[in-house]
């Protein structure tokens, strides 16, 4: 608890102004309201909520890749105000300081470019040589247990399969030793075996190198095992922030109880229809 904070949102409000909004509207949207959420070093927070909810929002907005929407509150990064930081000083904390991952590890490679050319690029772009790269870069798959590393620098990415392609994603967000990493849905794409191995491997990672990271899925089931804290968004909202067994043992929003019940469990009746979240709103409404 003393650790002081290597990530603080507090109050973060993301808005679409009226002539941005898709699918038209009168007046800016409020997309994230009033958001505060902090991370300190080596942390694991998972950041969960339905589609639609705010989640990639409010991971974008950390690193101000949506330059049409409006921020307001405080981001603040290792001692350092983001909100309205200069143009270099945010590239020298995107992909460096923070990294981010996305959904999909077959659009996120260049089909054209080797695996070692794409993982040591991260290096390359701030001057490490081209030796040096490259050897880290082997590195870096290796310890993502990515096997013959060095061999497979030379490989392009179609010759790999969804989940070594993820891990190649992964090297190339890690290779540079960013203290943040936010991962968002990585394993959506992939099949329940191969997620799992992601997942360990995350993990394992984070715990290695002290690397704090922001897990964001809409799936619960998968955080229980990776993340220490989670966070609930629902609507634009965080409705819950707590350590990950206090969740799951007393839920209090009516919504986060709906994404509990709603996970399927081995012991329980076949014939028996599962709540849907929807369900569990009604119910919370009507209490
Ligand atoms: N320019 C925009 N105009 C109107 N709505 C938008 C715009 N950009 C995003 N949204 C809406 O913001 C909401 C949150 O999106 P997102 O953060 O991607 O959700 P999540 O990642 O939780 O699935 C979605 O309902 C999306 O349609
Ligand atoms: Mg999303």
């Amino acid at each position: 608890m003393s650790t002081p904070a290597l990530l603080s949102l507090d109050g973060l409000t993301v808005r679409v102004p009226e002539k941005e909004r898709i699918g038209g509207g009168i007046g800016d949207l409020t997309l994230v309201h009033d958001l505060s959420l902090s991370i300190r070093p080596g942390e694991r927070v998972a950041l969960v909520g339905e589609s639609g909810s705010g989640k990639s929002i409010t991971a974008r907005a950390i690193l101000q890749l949506d330059p049409h929407l409006q921020l307001s509150g405080s981001i603040d990064w290792d001692c350092r105000q983001l909100i309205g930081a200069s143009p270099s000083a945010l590239r020298r904390v995107r992909g460096a300081e923070i990294s981010m991952i996305f959904q999909d590890p077959m659009t996120a490679l260049n089909p054209v470019l080797t695996i070692g050319e794409q993982v040591a690029e991260p290096l390359l772009v701030r001057g490490v040589s081209k030796k040096e790269a490259y050897r880290r870069a082997a590195e870096m798959l290796d310890r993502l247990r990515v096997p013959q590393a060095k061999e497979r620098l030379r490989s392009y990415p179609g010759q790999f399969s969804g989940g070594m392609r993820q891990r190649v994603v992964m090297a190339a967000a890690l290779v540079a030793q960013p203290r943040l990493l936010i991962a968002d849905e990585p394993t959506t794409a992939l099949d329940v075996r191969v997620q799992e191995q992601v997942l360990d491997i995350l993990e394992e990672q984070s715990r290695e190198l002290n690397l704090a990271v922001l897990f964001i899925t809409h799936d619960l089931a998968i955080v229980a095992g990776l993340a220490q804290r989670v966070a609930v968004m629902f609507r634009g909202h965080l409705v819950e922030d707590r350590p990950v067994d206090d969740l799951f043992a007393h839920p209090e929003h009516p919504y986060t109880r709906g994404l509990i019940g709603s996970v399927p469990r081995l012991d329980a009746d076949p014939d028996v229809r599962l709540k849907t979240v929807g369900d569990y709103l009604a119910e919370g409404s009507a209490a």
